[in-house]
């Protein structure tokens, strides 16, 4: 059974294929940001110019024919409505030509389900950490099978948190890794720190880091790592509260920010020092992808979800705790 996701919610559109859970191709087209961020419009339709180029990329690395696809998933949220719309419209169309099962897909499950199924890790607590957000979730069973959010964001994510002070500072994409490299060896400088429980904030941070770049008495290296190393162990100290109070066996880190090695070292740090086991999957499946959509729609395929083609809408703010995970 082969299964073709179509990825399509900010910059990058993805086309990946999965058959029992095995990734057979992971085709993806990037939008170039520039400095001025992304235009919706602009990005949509290099999207829709594209689509056609990136299923048959992804047809070729799977040695496969449309005709050979079960089923197909698109992602229905979250993200940016114009460039929802390219995955939705492809995959109906497909689903439609085809007479195959159409599935809209949740992107923070995408992420987190790829992570769980690469390491054979069934029932991790997660920190989801992306340009627009950053969460800590984990299976829950009541009242029904989902993604109980236990602490994220109160204001923005920590991704775009990053981006934001990049451009204060006149830095080039891709502003995370920019920032990271500038922060090498800096020195810590204070910053606010805003956790509540298992929730944060990270608007202060971002004006305050932003205040002390353009003020001159503190320099750009300095900044940028304390700006990285207090976000970071904000999320990391919700994190471990977490853990606690779920009692988890497993700690998985995906999403955008997951590329992040700093990240990874401190949130693996505190995953080992209390005897639990961590996971961060390959950068291929943390930057945006197709297969994680694939992987998705593979499993609400085979545990017998039915999605009519016109229920399949998109929904920018997507909750991931919405979602019912029958496949669980
Ligand atoms: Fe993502």
């Amino acid at each position: 059974m082969a299964v073709i996701g179509i990825e399509s919610s900010a910059h990058t559109l993805g086309v990946g294929i999965s058959e029992n859970g095995k990734v057979l191709a992971n085709a993806r087209e990037m939008y170039s940001i520039g400095s001025g961020g992304m235009i919706p419009m602009k990005v949509a339709d290099f999207h829709a110019g594209n689509v056609r180029k990136v299923v048959r990329s992804a047809l070729r690395e799977a040695g496969l024919k449309l005709s050979d696809i079960t089923a197909i998933g698109y992602t229905k949220g979250p993200g940016i409505g114009p460039c929802l719309r390219v995955a939705q419209v492809a995959a109906k169309t497909i689903a439609a030509q085809y007479h195959i099962p159409i599935f809209p897909v949740n992107h923070a499950i995408a992420h987190i389900e790829i992570t769980k199924q690469l390491f054979h890790s069934s029932d991790p607590l997660t920190l989801y950490v992306s340009g627009g957000n950053s969460q800590i979730v984990a299976l829950d069973s009541e009242p029904y099978m989902h993604y109980k959010v236990y602490g994220e964001t109160f204001d923005i994510g920590v991704g775009n948190m990053i981006d934001s002070f990049a451009r204060e500072a006149k830095l080039t994409p891709a502003w995370g890794s920019t920032v990271a490299k500038v922060a090498q060896g800096g020195k810590y400088v204070e910053m606010p720190y805003s956790v509540k429980g298992m929730d944060f904030t990270f608007t202060g941070l971002l004006t305050h880091a932003t205040k002390v770049l353009h003020s001159g008495t503190v320099n750009l290296r300095d900044v940028a790592y304390s700006l990285q190393e207090t976000a970071f162990a904000m999320l990391v100290e919700a994190m471990e509260r977490a853990l606690f109070l779920t009692s988890k066996k497993d700690v998985t880190l995906c999403g955008g920010v997951a590329q992040s090695t700093r990240l990874q070292e401190m949130l693996k740090g505190m995953a080992r020092s209390h005897g639990t086991r961590f996971f961060v999957a390959p950068n291929e499946y943390n930057a945006d992808n197709g297969a994680m959509i694939a992987v998705v729609a593979e499993k609400m395929h085979e545990s017998g979800i039915k999605c009519p083609i016109s229920a399949c809408t998109v929904d920018q703010k997507y909750r991931i705790d919405s979602v019912r995970v029958a496949w669980q």
